[in-house]
């Protein structure tokens, strides 16, 4: 088999198979099919597509490029849940301790922050003691025992994708539907999870904007999931403005106990309670989503979510006093109070500049190694809709030096408008199997 013929193959539109897709993957992870010839093929993918046995087959070659968890000794069905990077995205700290509350295993690998989204090992990480790292046997035997672990993604996981995305970034062939699907599936596949439930973020706070590209890439992973016989449930959902009143890690670690005590804001709590449903259904525990997302609610009024959320923290070294007392949690220095300069009802609230403001403070990372303070973020005020005078607060900036443009870029965040803006959904569209 040569590079060439498959590079062609694909240039010509013709499909893959499994076995030429793992030459390809394996050839170039051991370094033997040089980088040009991978731009080239990743190019004949951007412009001919893939079908979905392909692309399967390319996230499955990857997830068997390097280490793949055994979650096989956990009793139940484990269904992991993924985020495709938002603002102010809190849920998976809402959702894995209220399904494990319903007795249902979640064993969740994580990961940090990049550029404006965050990451929730790092706000993990803000719990005094929380170790995000677990052997894997120490990790199952902890599911098995209180329902829920979470761990930092190991480094050797998938490491073909980490070669093929750093190539594809400097050869325009990043936003190609195929190739992001089968990068995050990878890494998801490997991890070991028997089914996944996805949060395909869209607006401007997204790495999809356009609602029609997020619904594209959700039906190309649900589609790698339905290929790999791992049932996937994929939901579209805004990204518009922050999700949630707090961005920042140990800010959002805050808002996650207020939301599991069942005083969290309204999106944040129904976005927790629909993902959460879905992966009840995955699990078999329920019947349908209508019937998990009741039985959840249940456990937000009980507060058994907040008891598994402190179990959580005391079995991975963490300080479980943080749940009834946030402020154990590092706290900065500075809050500055933003005010309103009109009155009027607030239009829009940017998720991306508010992302990127957030990670100019130094909650989030410029490159893989920045060191991130985890105190820093901003409190939202209101939520898009509100009616505010002018001089009502907008925002609490927590900063851990005084602010210089941070005011300024805080306030260019919101925009206004005399009427009420049209309210939009919080969740677009469910994408299933019966779907792709
Ligand atoms: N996130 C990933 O993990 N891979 C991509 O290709 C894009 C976003
Ligand atoms: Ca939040």
């Amino acid at each position: 088999m040569q590079a060439y013929d498959l590079i062609l193959k694909k240039r010509r539109g013709e499909a893959l198979n499994a076995e030429e897709i793992n030459f390809l993957i394996n050839g170039y992870t051991q370094g033997l099919i040089a980088d040009y010839q991978m731009a080239a093929f990743c190019m004949a993918v951007y412009f001919q597509g893939m079908t979905p046995r392909e692309t399967t087959d390319l996230a499955l070659a990857m997830a068997n490029s390097g280490m793949k968890y055994d979650l096989s000794a956990i009793s139940g069905v484990v269904i992991d849940k993924h985020s495709t990077g938002g603002v102010g995205d809190t849920t998976t700290l809402i959702v894995a301790p209220l399904v494990a509350s319903c007795g249902v295993p979640v064993a969740k690998m994580s990961g940090r922050s990049l550029g404006h989204t965050g990451g929730t090992i790092d706000k993990l990480e803000s719990i005094p003691g929380f170790r995000c790292e677990l052997a894997q046997d120490e990790f199952v035997n902890q599911v098995n025992r209180i329902k829920v672990g979470i761990i930092s993604q190991s480094a050797v996981i998938a490491p073909a994708d980490k070669l093929l995305y750093a190539l594809r970034d400097v050869t325009a062939t990043v936003d190609s539907f195929p190739l992001i699907a089968s990068s995050i599936m990878s890494k998801k596949i490997a991890a070991g999870a028997d089914g996944f439930v996805l949060d395909v973020k869209t607006g401007s706070g997204a790495f999809m904007k356009e609602r029609e590209q997020a619904v594209n890439l959700a039906k190309a992973m649900v589609a790698i999931g339905k290929e790999a016989g791992k049932p996937t449930v994929a939901l579209v959902t805004d990204m518009e403005q922050p999700l949630g009143y707090m961005i920042g890690n140990a800010l959002e670690v805050k808002e996650a106990i207020q939301t599991l005590a069942g005083d969290g804001a309204w999106d944040l709590t129904e976005l927790s309670l629909r993902i959460g449903a879905e992966m009840l259904v995955l699990a078999g525990h329920s019947a349908t989503a209508e019937e998990a997302y009741e039985v959840l609610l249940e456990k937000l009024k009980t507060k058994a979510g907040l008891i598994k959320m402190q179990e959580l923290i005391s079995n991975q070294g963490g300080d479980p006093r943080v749940i009834d007392d946030p402020s154990l949690l590092p706290q900065a220095a500075y809050q500055t109070v933003i005010r309103s300069t009109h009155c009027g009802y607030i239009k829009s609230i940017d998720a991306l500049k508010i992302g990127r403001l957030v990670m100019q403070l130094g909650a989030g990372r410029q490159t893989k190694d920045s060191v991130i303070d985890l105190s820093v973020g901003i409190e939202l005020k209101q939520k898009v809709g509100s009616y505010v005078e002018q001089n009502q607060p907008l925002a609490v900036i927590h900063s851990s030096r005084p602010l210089s443009t941070e005011y300024e870029a805080a306030l260019d965040c919101f925009a206004f408008s005399q009427a009420p803006p049209r309210p939009q959904p919080l969740i677009w569209q469910k994408i299933t199997d019966a779907d792709v």
